[in-house]
Formats: C-alpha cells, structure tokens, sequence
C-alpha cells in the first residue's frame, strides 16, 4: 500500500498468560484507572475492547482471552493484535499455559511484553519469573536480553502505568501505521443474536473508516450498518483504525474472527455472502484474495 496515505494508528494489545494469573484483574486494573480518570467517569459498556489513553496515546485492548482470539483468528488468516502482555504471577512462576501463550505469540508474529503479576503477595519472587522466562527465550533487558518486563499488582495498580508506557513505546517502535481513506476491512471480535436489536457484532477495523450506512461482508453475514456505538456504549458515526466498536443492520450473526470489509453496494456485500455459504470460505478467500490484494485487504 501507498506509504504516503498511512497514518499512525493504535495499538491492539492483547493479554495471555496461565490460569489465574490475572489476566482479567489486569485489564479491570487499566480499564478501571482510565474509566476514573475520563470527566463522564460513567460505566464502561462491555464489548469485548476498550479504547484506554495515556499522555494523549490511545491503546486498544481486546477482552478476549489471548490465546483464544488468536487461534480463532489465526485459523481465518487475520491478525489482530499487535502487543501480547504476557502475565506472569509472580508467586508461581512460568506454568504450562505460560509457555502455550508464548509459542501463541510468537507464532503469530507479536511483540511480547511481561507482566509479573501479584508483586504485592509476599511470596512474590520477580527474579525467579526472568530467569525462569530465560529458558524460552524472553530475556529481561536486565539480564542482556531485549524483552520488556514491567512488575505489576493488579490489585494495588502498582506498575499500571509503567506498562502502558511501555506499550505506547513499543507501539512507537513498531511503527503502526493503517490508511484511514478508504473502504473499511477488519476483524470481528464478538457477535451474538440479541433478541431486540437483531444481530450484533463487535469488529476491530484495521484499515479505512467504517461508517454508519456503509454496506458490509463478513464470511456468511452482510447488511448495512445502521448503528455503531463505541467501547462506552456511546453512538458514533465512524470507526477509524485500530477501533473497537459494535455494529447493528446485519442479516445474520457472523463468527468472531471472521474477516469484515465494507463494500460499495448491497448487491456486492451480498454476492460476497452469497459465494461464502455456496462455495465456502477457501474459494470466497481465493477469488476475494486475487479480486482485493490490490486493494491491500490481504
Ligand atoms: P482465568 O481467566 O481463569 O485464566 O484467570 P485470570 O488470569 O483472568 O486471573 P484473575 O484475574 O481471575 O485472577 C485470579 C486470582 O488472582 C483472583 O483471585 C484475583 O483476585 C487474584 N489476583 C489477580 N491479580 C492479583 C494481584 O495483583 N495481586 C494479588 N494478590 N492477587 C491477584
Ligand atoms: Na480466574
Ligand atoms: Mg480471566
């Protein structure tokens, strides 16, 4: 694509690590630290990603456990995230789903950030984590290496905002960068059926800017956006790279890491739809593919 008409986005983080190590307390943590600090304060609406701020940078974070968004994702040939925050509990160490979480990100090609969770438990060892971390290849600047560690608590939010620094200087590094000008692509995070609004979807746009009224494609679904509301539930009409937001107006529920892409009719959102359940995704894929990759979609 033309570098020329990229402009720099978020990043889209995502949080991995074993069985209660505190995956969740931690994007609570940031979530709440950013909530309390946004005038409206306010309840944060859930959808699967929110939208947090630091020193003026945006960071997405998807809600989705890491590994599960990945594979799902993955399997459909998107990539959604760019930055895993590894957690790491302090107190027990790398465990089995540690080192699955790990072959996860590296396989998907994202930088990787830990997270030493639990700091403030008295059995915390922090050292014990690096060296143990050694052993599969993530070495702590301190110990020689280049992999970013940051001690956290999520239940004192000691280290909260060290790790959003640390994102927002990672993200520089990596330099993320999405064309806001053109027709919309992205990832659908989360869709259900609800009983009064019809069928609803959580997407991640990456490239160009969704727009409400746009025509869409996702796998088996397409429709028109009626409505889109933003990670506090608040309307808006439009969605630019790197932002969660969930969408109203489709026909049909979509799976979550389905590819979506905004088309320029009715009748081409549903042909795309149309060749998806006749032929399935291989060949949609296929002919999408040779039909977009001008158009940077793949
Ligand atoms: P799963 O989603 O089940 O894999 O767990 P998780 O990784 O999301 O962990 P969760 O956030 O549910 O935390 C697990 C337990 O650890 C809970 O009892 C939390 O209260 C506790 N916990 C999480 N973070 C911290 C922390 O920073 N310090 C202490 N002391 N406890 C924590
Ligand atoms: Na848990
Ligand atoms: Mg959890």
């Amino acid at each position: 694509e033309d570098e020329s008409l990229m402009v720099k986005r978020p990043p889209v983080v995502c949080v991995m690590g074993h069985v209660d190590h505190g995956k969740t307390s931690l994007l609570d943590a940031i979530r709440e630290t950013s909530v309390t600090s946004r005038e409206a304060g306010g309840i944060t609406q859930h959808i699967g990603a929110y939208v947090t701020e630091i020193n003026g940078e945006k960071i997405t974070f998807l809600d989705t456990p890491g590994h599960e968004a990945f594979t799902s994702m993955r399997m459909r040939g998107a990539q959604s995230t760019d930055i895993a925050i590894l957690v790491v509990a302090a107190d027990d160490g790398v465990m089995p789903q540690t080192i699955e979480a790990i072959s996860h990100a590296k396989a998907a090609g994202v930088e990787i950030i830990v997270a030493v969770n639990k700091i403030d438990k008295p059995s915390a060892n922090i050292e014990r984590v690096k060296q143990e971390l050694t052993e599969h290849g993530l070495i702590a600047e301190d110990w020689g290496g280049d992999t970013v560690f940051v001690p956290v608590s999520a239940h004192t939010k000691e280290g909260i905002d060290q790790l959003l620094e640390m994102i927002i200087l990672t993200a520089e590094v990596l330099e993320l960068k999405a064309n806001p000008n053109r027709k919309a692509r992205g990832v659908v995070i989360e869709a259900q059926l609800d009983k009064g609004r019809g069928p609803v979807a959580t997407v991640l746009v990456q490239k160009g800017t969704l727009h409400v009224g746009d025509n869409i494609a996702v796998g088996a679904a397409y429709g028109k956006i009626r409505a889109m509301m933003d990670d506090q539930g608040k309307r808006v009409k439009t969605a630019l790279p790197s932002t969660p937001v969930e969408i109203l107006g489709l026909h049909d529920v979509p799976d979550a890491g389905e590819i979506f892409m905004a088309t320029d009719s009715d009748k081409e959102a549903r042909n795309i739809a149309e060749v998806y359940i006749e032929q399935g995704r291989e060949k949609l894929l296929d002919d999408t593919k040779s039909k977009l990759t001008l158009d940077g979609l793949f």
